[in-house]
């Protein structure tokens, strides 16, 4: 079965059409940069100018990077604050005209990688943290996705969240060094270790991409792999755990 994945980020908006039994992506990625405003309306109009642009009609799924339960929004992450209570699928179903399921864009992205990618077949507590706009989490527990980890949500030093210091928007913001910056994501990695003590962590979202930049500065006790689907792992997941909802019943 073909399906659209969308992967909607603070910066970009990110479409493919993805094999949903193999996890292959069918088609290159398209994106849209996200606008500014970060608003329901206008995000919602270029969800629909992607699915235009594949000429496509069936069921998306779309990772989005907020809280999401039952398909409401349940907290804004780095959105505007008006999204806050939507009702995301509903939302973008009616914007769209196609039948539109989210869940949360580092759950998607996990998904990915614990079908398909460095995840596969692994036991006990692994965790898929995203790189982008903000620190993503995904939690599984022997496969099992336990929905909607916000471990960027930690407060440190004077920011209200660690994302806020941590994440590749804070690198870009201040201007910092992969090293300088490099050192301030291993310090989320050790927290991340001693509040959940997972047994392994993948690392995907943008940023991965420049894993070899960074990867010297990881040092913490669990095991610290790159998600090798990279930031593909947002699409991919997105249609597959669109897939297993309609399945399987809600995520969360
Ligand atoms: C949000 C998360 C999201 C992450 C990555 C955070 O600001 O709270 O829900 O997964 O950004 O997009």
């Amino acid at each position: 079965m073909e399906l659209l994945g969308i992967d909607v980020g603070g910066s970009g908006i990110k479409g493919a059409l993805v094999n949903a039994e193999t996890g292959e992506m069918l088609t290159e990625r398209f994106r849209i940069p996200t606008p500014k405003s970060r608003k329901p309306d206008e995000m919602a109009e270029v969800i629909k100018q992607i699915a235009d642009h594949f000429k496509y009609h069936g069921p998306i799924g779309c990772g989005f990077p907020t809280i999401v339960k039952n398909g409401v929004c349940k907290s804004p992450g780095n959105l505007h604050k008006s999204w806050m209570g939507v009702n995301i699928d509903e939302l973008l179903t009616r914007v769209t005209g196609r039948e539109v399921t989210v869940l949360n864009d580092a759950d998607a992205a996990g998904y990915a990688s614990m079908n398909y990618g460095v995840g596969k077949d692994k036991q006990g507590l692994v965790v898929m943290i995203t790189i982008g706009t903000g620190l993503g989490s995904g939690a599984f527990f022997n496969g099992q996705l336990i929905p909607n980890f916000e471990l960027g949500q930690i407060p440190y030093k004077d920011y209200k969240k660690i994302e806020l210091w941590a994440a590749a928007s804070a690198k870009e913001r201040e201007g910092l060094s992969y090293e300088k910056w490099g050192k301030r994501f291993n310090k989320f990695l050790r927290y991340v270790e001693l509040i959940i003590a997972p047994d392994l962590i993948i690392v995907g979202g943008g940023t991965s991409k420049k894993w070899k930049e960074f990867q010297h500065l990881i040092d913490v006790e669990t095991d610290v792999v790159k998600a090798e689907l990279m930031n593909h792992a947002g699409i991919i997941g997105a249609a597959i755990g669109c897939l297993r909802e309609h399945h399987h019943g809600h995520l969360s």
